[in-house]
């Protein structure tokens, strides 16, 4: 396994694999790998002859600095797992490296997309991602890229940057992976406590209880059950609960027999805060 640190050695090697016509897969990541991470590396591996995964642990997405601070560093545990994994390339580069002095985001437009829910919540967050998706993907030049749908709204961010920046990257969506209770796998969840952790998989039961509920009842009976839930919880503390058409991300009011939608939660347990979603219907 190769583990470049500087842009212009993986630059040169990717260029040499261009010229094998090897196809490369890209996961980036920001370390702290679980299954979740190792399920797109997978994803990668079965499509691509080389699979590239960065860690970077991206400033400029970060609206809290303590959120930021606390971020969990295990790099030695990754690039042993990566190395269990059969993964061609490792890039770990520094904040240097990427940002040079000007640790800035480029200002996108995305419309409807970067407004609400985690972008509500988290001014500047969708700029950032953006903004180091496209620097990577500048450096890596994938012809695949591997993102979880766990953070679905990012995923709808990246496809949009790809479209903005004309890139010839093709963006794929992998599924969910959820611990045996249902928590959906995040590098936050380590920092749960344990009475905390307990109490976190009621986040996927409800989305759960949502997609069986939204058969027979209105979208606001919906939000009302969730509320509910959560009002009376006294360890987790909902921030918000949407259910949005998938593609633009709009709100909905009734739910119309051809368009597609997804409800999505994020709850704050104590301080850390953890996302979730589910496709309805
Ligand atoms: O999903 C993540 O881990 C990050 O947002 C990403 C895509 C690696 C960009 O820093």
């Amino acid at each position: 396994m190769h583990i470049f640190y500087s842009k212009k050695e993986i630059f040169d090697y990717i260029l040499l694999e261009k010229s094998k016509k090897s196809s490369i897969g890209f996961v980036p990541t920001m370390g702290a790998l679980h299954d979740g991470h190792m399920s797109l590396v997978e994803g990668s591996k079965k499509e691509n002859n080389i699979t590239v995964v960065s860690i970077f642990v991206n400033p400029t997405q970060f609206d809290n600095p303590d959120d930021l601070i606390k971020y969990p560093i295990t790099t030695n545990n990754d690039i042993a797992l990566l190395k269990q994994h059969d993964v061609e390339v490792v890039f770990i580069p520094n904040i240097e490296e990427i940002y040079g002095s000007n640790v800035i985001s480029e200002e996108y437009s995305f419309g409807n997309l970067d407004k609400v829910m985690e972008g509500e919540h988290r001014k500047g967050h969708f700029d950032g991602v953006a903004t180091i998706v496209k620097l990577l993907f500048d450096t890596v030049m994938p012809d695949n890229a591997y993102f979880g749908e766990k953070d679905f709204q990012q995923l709808q961010i990246i496809k949009k940057m790809v479209e903005i920046k004309k890139l010839d990257v093709n963006i794929v969506a992998c599924p969910i992976v959820r611990e045996d209770d249902g928590l959906a796998m995040s590098s936050r969840n380590v920092r749960l406590t344990e009475e905390h952790r307990k109490e976190a998989p009621i986040i996927y039961k409800c989305l759960k209880e949502v997609s069986e509920l939204a058969k027979t009842k209105s979208v606001e009976e919906l939000y009302a059950f969730v509320n509910e839930l959560f009002n009376n919880n006294d360890l987790l503390e909902l921030e918000y609960f949407e259910i949005r058409e998938i593609n633009n991300l709009s709100k909905v009011t009734d739910f119309q027999l051809h368009n597609e939608y997804r409800a999505f939660i994020a709850v704050f347990a104590q301080n850390i805060r953890l996302i979730d979603n589910i496709r309805l219907f």
